[in-house]
């Protein structure tokens, strides 16, 4: 079978690029109005693309006086696109740290329902720091506790969607049976973190369980990735360590006796396309003038983990002493490994880095037209970088509506990406399998 493309679209702000609020060319909707999303959608889904993303960190940054940080809570928001799209894979973050994992598989399993099988859940471990003042918690935990946390977590929500067997439900109105006899079970889940007795209080969902996406890429980040994830986003900042990071993943995948065609590697990339190389330079430009380098600082700081960066002049080349050992960081750790490898291999000063970080955040941001655009993007996908892309536009919709108009056209004349949707679920867009039930482990069924 010929091997072909996924594309999702990670709505974000109004566009990747930290000034995208404030460009002309963004959307006048205000980021809380539900049409701004849907709207999106309907383009992602009339350009075929295999899902929309839906981030979430669970606090306001320090930076919320200077650029949009607010966003509607993503699953309700899921629910609405549910309603109004009919193809679309629907994704959306969710918190292993923070979310009671009864809440969660409870939640995504209505979105699959409602969805008609297009759910997808981005398993985070919440690096943001500020996150555990909002939840009761007196410190953050630490990077290494947040991820042995989410392996219990994976344990009960992967038990909670196998609690019901596909044919549980009768609803036999003839006979008074609503489901049958013994395919309903607890799950009796007792361990470090998490006693849950489930059943889950919702039929299984069409798609068995929602897809699982993930995007921690520190060492531990992986090996999560390699046993749970189904799609992995990954900040990759050139091709040579995208092409590193995809043979490093799927070898981790086989190892853990998976197949490694199971697990698709989405690169993240933020593109800016115009007519000609020239009209692309010069939106791109644009956005750099309406950037903010205070503001860039402050991220800076929250991706270490809060440190300190004030002290730092914009205009000197950086060098690696300038940030803390990566190994100390407990927020997103694979995050400060990719800005450090980029002042060890090109020195910018801060400007110049705070620069790059306002493209997409230290994903791959570039410029040109929407030939090189289908270039670039077919020559990762051939030469073992990626299986496809997370499209970060650097501004929303305008960005996504070129993308669409001509970006797309020519994936499809060169036959990497399809023409219309094949399948109803996410799991036919991305060629995955419907995972079988982890049923029948002895636990007493209700009868
Ligand atoms: C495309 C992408 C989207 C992400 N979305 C979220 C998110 O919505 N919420 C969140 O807390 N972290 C998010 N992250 C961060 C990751 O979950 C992870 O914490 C980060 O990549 C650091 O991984 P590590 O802890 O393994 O180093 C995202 C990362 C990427 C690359």
């Amino acid at each position: 079978m010929t091997r072909r493309l996924h594309i999702n679209l990670f709505i974000h702000g109004r566009g990747h690029h930290e000034a995208a609020w404030r460009h002309p060319a963004a959307s006048p909707l205000p980021l809380t109005d539900l049409r701004y999303y849907t709207d999106l959608a309907r383009k992602a889904e009339a350009g075929c693309l295999d899902s929309v993303f839906l981030a979430d960190t669970l606090g306001v940054g320090e930076d919320a006086a200077h650029a949009p940080r607010t966003w509607l809570e993503p699953v309700t928001t899921l629910a609405a696109l549910a309603a109004a799209t009919t193809h679309i894979g629907l994704i959306a973050t969710c918190s292993t740290t923070y979310t009671e994992p009864f809440n969660m598989a409870r939640q995504f399993a209505s979105i699959d329902h409602m969805s008609r099988g297009r759910a997808g859940w981005n398993i985070v471990t919440t690096w943001l720091a500020t996150a555990a003042g909002n939840y009761g918690a007196p410190s953050p935990l630490s990077h290494a506790d947040r991820y042995e946390r989410a392996e219990e977590y994976m344990q009960v929500v992967k038990a909670l969607w196998d609690s019901w067997s596909d044919d549980a439900v009768l609803d036999d109105r003839a006979s008074g049976a609503y489901a049958r006899p013994g395919s309903i079970r607890p799950i009796n889940h007792i361990g470090e973190h998490y006693r849950v007795a489930g059943p889950l209080n919702l039929p299984r969902c069409p798609q068995g369980r929602p897809v699982f996406v993930q995007a921690g890429s520190s060492d531990t980040g992986r090996r999560f990735a390699a046993r749970h994830a189904e799609a992995v986003f990954t900040a990759q900042m050139e091709k040579a360590t995208a092409r590193d990071f995809y043979a490093d993943l799927k070898a981790l995948a086989a190892s853990e006796g998976r197949n490694p065609d199971h697990v698709l590697i989405l690169p993240g990339l933020s593109p800016v396309i115009g007519g000609t190389e020239a009209e692309a330079q010069r939106v791109a430009h644009e956005l750099n003038d309406l950037s903010d380098a205070e503001v860039g600082r402050k991220r800076l700081s929250g991706r270490f983990g809060g440190h300190d960066f004030s002290h730092l002049p914009l205009d000197r080349p950086l060098s690696v002493e300038d940030f803390p050992d990566p190994a100390t960081v407990q927020a997103a750790r694979s995050r400060t490994e990719v800005i450090i490898g980029l002042v060890r291999r090109e020195k910018p000063t801060l400007r110049q880095l705070l620069g790059y970080m306002a493209g997409a955040r230290g994903h791959y941001a570039t410029a040109g037209t929407p030939e090189q655009i289908a270039d670039l993007i077919e020559d990762w996908f051939r030469d073992g970088a990626a299986d496809g892309f997370n499209l970060m536009p650097p501004i929303l919709p305008a960005m996504l509506d070129v993308f669409v108009a001509e970006v797309v056209p020519l994936l499809q004349r060169r036959n990497l990406f399809r023409t219309m949707y094949s399948g109803e679920t996410l799991r036919a867009h991305y060629g995955l399998p419907r995972p079988a039930l982890l049923f029948g482990d002895g636990a007493t069924a209700i009868s």
